[in-house]
């Protein structure tokens, strides 16, 4: 398994700068940011050996924040010996806290809780302040914080409520930061993790995507050898990216398999032909199981049974197609960096987080082949950025997400042709709407649902009793959290106009404004 803790990138000499994760909500958001600089960055365990740690030879050690305060009983602590391995150290809100208590200073719950904007000043010079204005905006989240400094340690920074917002160790190379520079609300924060990574632990920023590509190429090349690799497509950017580069790396070797279950967005399956077979001339089998699907999913309107019976009939269409491939040891998946981390699956990563995963549109690991996954240690925004790198066109890259058991959970009732067809057709035109008002990125996902809700209607002079349609449009930036999208009311008449006059069987239109949560962003 292509699965050891630095991915392929185990025998590259890219700069590695490790996030010790104390159970911050913005642990991942440490990593992406830091990746913007051209420096490899993976989330570790906070308690990482460090044994562990003088073996993966990172540059630098970003302790994360956490939701503990460090007296707390079973508050989390890393291993003590990293103060003295020489490592350059970045202590982030709770990481400061730790890294200073560690340096015999005392944390205090503060009187006042901080959290949100707040004006910062610089009181003495440093590399890490470099280039930033003497007074800046900063986010703050915090309760506890540090005050009588241990005499070890120098005041960099400070706000009106904190003394010590920035801190660095007088003879080593720890540094903390009271305030979040990743998140964006603080100003020059992106400087601030450059200068902690390029001019304190000296990372030469020579990790971008191009090189990438080009070292999982010559790996996928080396472990794949004469064999045949099957590729799933979906038609969402996860496998497209994963067939892409597979193509770049082995051509003719790879097969990708697409399978049509009836319960597409429009023009799914003709994108992925244009994509796949025209474009990238890759064997490509189409599979229609379309009666398939719509036989096993007839009667069914529970949502759950709806999406065992879909994922039962796909392992099934998948499993027979491959083994009508000869020569296929290799399966190739699109699984991402924020999936290893979230299932614990890596054992120096952080422990798993509690999530409802949605596995529908998965295959069961007893599949009998070895798994390829160069996405790995990927972003989803760098899958993007690799996607378009590798000839992708932009419309596939930026298409929504679309869940694996497709329009079935979002045709309410039961899944028949004409209602999957009325459905298709609606969302086509809110989608195309969305488009022309330059609003589809605004969103970052966006559908139609079909209700089984009959009301009545007038058309011209004849009396309608028909079906209902709900917009749902929601802002988000990782689907856990979403808030509806506030339409002005000229494009959601529009919308609502064109569909009446166009879909047939469809009389009403809504709109969805509930957020998630407590609402989900899918309807089932
Ligand atoms: P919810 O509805 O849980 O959706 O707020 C969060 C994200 O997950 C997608 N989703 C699914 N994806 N199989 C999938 O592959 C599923 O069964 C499934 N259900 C929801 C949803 O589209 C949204 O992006």
């Amino acid at each position: 398994m292509n699965a050891s803790y630095r991915g392929s990138l185990d025998t590259q000499n890219d700069d590695l700068i490790l996030v010790l994760d104390f159970g911050s909500q913005t642990a991942q958001l440490i990593a992406r940011r830091v990746r913007e600089h051209n420096v490899f960055c993976q989330l570790a365990r906070h308690n990482l050996q460090v044994d562990r740690i003088r073996e993966l030879q990172p540059k630098g050690l970003i302790l994360s924040g956490g939701p503990a305060g460090v007296y707390e009983e079973n508050a989390p602590y890393p291993d003590n010996e990293i103060f003295d391995l020489g490592i350059p150290i970045l202590g982030i809100c709770y990481g400061m806290q730790v890294a200073c208590r560690a340096m015999v200073s005392k944390v205090i719950p503060s009187q006042s809780r901080e959290f949100g904007r707040t004006s910062c000043r610089s009181i003495a010079k440093n590399n890490l302040l470099d280039g930033l204005p003497s007074e800046l905006t900063v986010w703050m989240s915090h309760g506890d914080q540090v005050e009588n400094l241990s005499q070890h340690f120098e005041v960099l920074a400070e706000t009106e409520t904190c003394r010590c917002a920035a801190v660095k160790h007088r003879k080593k190379p720890i540094y903390g930061l009271q305030f979040h520079p990743e998140v964006t609300h603080t100003e020059f924060g992106g400087t601030i993790l450059d200068n902690y990574v390029k001019k304190i632990c000296g990372c030469r920023g020579t990790w971008d995507i191009g090189s990438l590509i080009e070292r999982e190429i010559e790996s996928i090349r080396q472990r794949v050898g004469k064999s045949r690799v099957i590729c799933g497509l979906s038609g969402g950017v996860d496998s497209s990216v994963v067939a892409a580069l597979l193509f770049r790396a082995i051509g003719s070797q790879l097969s990708c398999i697409f399978v049509d279950n009836g319960l597409l967005r429009e023009n799914e399956r003709e994108q992925v032909t244009e994509q796949f077979q025209n474009h990238f001339k890759t064997d490509l089998h189409v599979v229609d199981a379309r009666d398939r699907f719509l036989d096993e999913l007839a009667g069914v309107i529970e949502p759950q049974e709806k999406r065992s019976r879909i994922g039962r009939v796909f392992i099934e269409v998948f499993q027979k197609e491959a083994e009508s491939i000869p020569d296929a040891h290799f399966l190739a998946q699109g699984t991402l960096y924020p999936d290893v981390i979230e299932s614990g699956a890596n054992p120096d990563g952080p422990a798993a987080t509690i999530k409802t995963h949605h596995n529908v549109g998965g295959l069961p690991d007893e599949l009998q082949f070895e798994l390829i996954e160069p996405l790995r240690d990927l972003f989803k925004d760098e899958v993007r950025q690799m996607g378009l790198e590798l000839g992708l066109p932009e419309k596939s890259i930026w298409r929504h997400p679309f869940p694996g058991p497709g329009l079935a959970v979002r045709c309410l009732g039961e899944v028949r042709t004409e209602r999957l067809q009325s459905l298709r057709q609606a969302d086509s035109i809110f989608i195309e709407e969305l488009q022309q008002a330059n609003l589809y990125r605004e969103v970052q996902q966006a559908f139609c649902v079909l209700l089984p809700v009959f009301s009545v209607g007038v058309m011209g002079d004849r009396r309608t009793y028909e079906e209902t349609i709900a917009l749902r449009a929601v802002a988000t930036e990782d689907f856990m959290t979403a808030d509806w999208y506030p339409f002005t009311a000229d494009f959601l008449r529009r919308v609502s106009t064109r569909i009446i006059n166009e879909v047939q069987g469809v009389n009403r239109i809504v709109y969805d404004i509930s957020s998630k949560p407590p609402s989900t962003i899918e309807w089932e």
